[in-house]
């Protein structure tokens, strides 16, 4: 929910050059109509960061980086969308007023402050438990795992007893209502009474980035199943935006944090000396908290399950972590299964070691692939090629995707050039485009996110093209309008995109702005860059061009049919679709843009 009226931001972005604000940051020199640098947001010698005083953008051609104004400043002093708006307005000297909390927020706000505070009681319960004598079966667990008095208390691990309603009782001892011990998900209540989830585990707090406790995991203490039960999602906790063990691990001044999937996995980790230890919540890995990630640092190393399912959740994690701009390796463990056994056997300097041999991910990926295929079978080989070709891809970026692709080849002895035109074919495919139909879809491995993409990255494709070559808008709207667009965040980056170029003046900033969740801007920000038009030649784009506005417009249409309430629109998207059918009409020719 934002907390400042588009107005508002628009202010304080209008009155913050993009130029003047990073150059205090970055030493800048004039290029042309740019200026470059060398970029902030990861390491390098030769200058790939650039800023544009026009779309009053900025954009790293090495990792990818780019936004607003109210981006960099976001993303160079880890500041939420609010406080880098107060810097912005503060260093431009304008005042701003906060919108007034309704009335439903205001209560909503109470919910969750005295839900807080139930947790933290809790949490002290559970922790003054392990302690006690009825404790000692869960501390001599705790023990015998080799956590130390310190780690508990550092991480407040608990004990959950016998059970019944032994924390229900306290609680409401202290004087909590049903009505809001139930939105704990802490006890389970039905007509018979009410029990504590937990009992008879070991419990492990789970903190925001605060260290508020928002959770609980607990753990059986033999091979009971399930082996950990968890808090269920409530209005405190959302799992897919939090991640144990950050509190900590975002103090540290380490370069990067290690991923990994256990509670214990991250504690004995901080035990050893790595407090940039961090867990998703017992759920798979998500794009959130690769934009949480993002906030601390621009690598990540991966220390996943040296098994076949561990693997598959590195394989899954990878491709959203780079689509946050995360760079990620990936640690060895073997012959261990995670980094608490790994600590165990060989020690910390081990690991450390591990640390720095780690594999880039990109080349983890293609040597998994490379294991699916027998390359010395042509077919084989081939398909092997289609994999690579589709994993590059996920590199939006030209530069750093060319860069992977060179790599690549050598790596393998590919030939170049035949996969860089399978990653153009690809790069410009979506369901429905005849030049790609032929294409089959051979990676197991990105299965999943190829099944996502359908008519999203058709817009992406789309509007990228636009804001590339505006001169085409004109013919494009004629076919597909702003209200062909479904799903945010497209349709409302369509309308204001379409907005700009009808008074015929193009700022993407200003679109970036209008959304002020951080993963958002993201991905609206990328939108403004596939940088795909420049990679083919004229007759290519024409015909890929061509074939995008047809999809878009006839899934638009079927949309509309199918959630029509209204008959006497019927006629209208019949016309609409008749229209379609005569193609000569409707062609866009690329020489007018
Ligand atoms: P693992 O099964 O790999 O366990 O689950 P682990 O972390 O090595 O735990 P130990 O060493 O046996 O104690 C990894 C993570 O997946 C979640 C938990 O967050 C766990 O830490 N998980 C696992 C669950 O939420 N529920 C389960 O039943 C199992
Ligand atoms: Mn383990």
């Amino acid at each position: 929910m934002p907390w400042y009226t588009d107005e508002q931001i628009e202010e304080v972005r209008a009155a913050n050059d993009i130029v003047n604000v990073i150059g205090s940051y970055v030493k800048l020199k004039r290029s042309g109509g740019s200026y470059t640098g060398l970029c902030p947001f990861h390491n390098e010698k030769t200058p790939s960061f650039s800023v544009n005083p026009t779309r009053q953008m900025y954009k790293c051609f090495g990792c990818g980086a780019g936004g607003s104004v109210i981006t960099f400043i976001m993303e160079y002093e880890n500041y939420t969308f609010q406080e880098a708006m107060e810097a912005l307005a503060e260093r431009a000297g304008i005042t701003l007023k906060k919108r007034e909390m309704d009335k439903e927020h205001k209560e909503q706000e109470s919910i969750r402050m005295q839900l807080l505070e139930i947790n933290r009681k809790a949490g002290g319960y559970y922790y003054a438990k392990l302690k006690s004598p009825q404790g000692k079966t869960g501390y001599e667990y705790l023990a015998s795992r080799g956590i130390t008095d310190e780690t508990i208390r550092h991480f407040g691990l608990g004990y959950a007893g016998q059970g019944g309603g032994e924390l229900y009782r306290f609680l409401r001892h202290e004087g909590y209502s049903d009505a809001i011990l139930k939105e704990t998900g802490l006890f389970k209540m039905d007509e018979r009474g009410v029990y504590d989830k937990f009992f008879n585990r070991v419990i492990f707090p789970i903190m925001d980035v605060n260290s508020r406790v928002i959770g609980f995991g607990g753990r059986v203490m033999g091979d009971a199943k399930p082996k950990y039960l968890n808090s269920p999602e409530t209005k405190l906790f959302d799992k897919s935006r939090n991640l144990f063990g950050l509190n900590y691990a975002k103090l540290g001044k380490n370069k990067n944090m290690i991923l990994c999937e256990g509670y214990i996995d991250v504690i004995a980790l901080q035990q050893a000396g790595f407090t940039n230890a961090v867990a998703s919540l017992g759920t798979a890995f998500t794009i959130q908290q690769a934009g949480i990630i993002k906030r601390y640092t621009d690598e990540v190393l991966l220390t996943y399950d040296s098994d076949q399912a561990g693997r598959k959740a590195a394989l899954r994690a990878i491709p959203m972590l780079r689509q946050a701009g995360i760079n990620a390796r990936v640690v060895n463990m073997e012959p261990y299964k995670d980094p608490d056994e790994f600590i165990k056997g060989l020690g910390a300097n081990e690991f450390r070691k591990r640390m720095e041999e780690a594999e880039n991910s990109f080349f983890f990926e293609t040597g998994m692939a490379r294991k699916e295929y027998d390359v010395s079978d042509p077919e084989q080989n081939t398909k092997f090629y289609h994999a690579v070709a589709k994993m590059l891809l996920e590199f939006e970026d030209k530069v750093q995707r060319e860069n992977y692709l060179e790599a690549v080849a050598a790596k393998y002895a590919l030939r170049r050039d035949d996969l860089k035109s399978l990653v153009i074919r690809y790069g410009t495919s979506f369901p429905g485009n005849t030049a790609t139909a032929d294409i089959r879809r051979p990676a197991a491995a990105i299965k999943n996110k190829e099944g996502n993409k359908g008519i999203s990255y058709s817009y992406k494709l789309l509007l990228s093209l636009i804001i590339e070559r505006p001169g085409l808008y004109k013919q494009i709207k004629d076919i597909v309008q702003a209200k062909d667009y479904f799903g945010e965040p497209y349709s409302q980056v369509a309308r204001m995109l379409y907005g700009q170029l009808e008074e015929g003046r193009l700022e993407p900033a200003r679109i970036i702005n209008h959304f002020s969740e951080a993963d958002v801007q993201n991905t609206v920000a990328d939108i403004f860059q596939t940088g795909f038009a420049a990679d083919m030649g004229n007759d290519e784009l024409e015909k890929a061009l061509n074939e995008l506005v047809i999809h878009i417009k006839e899934y638009s249409i079927d949309k509309r049919t199918r959630e029509l309430t209204d008959l006497n629109e019927l006629k209208g998207l019949i016309q609409e679709k008749k229209a379609l059918q005569t193609p000569a009409k409707l062609h866009i020719y690329l020489k007018d843009g």
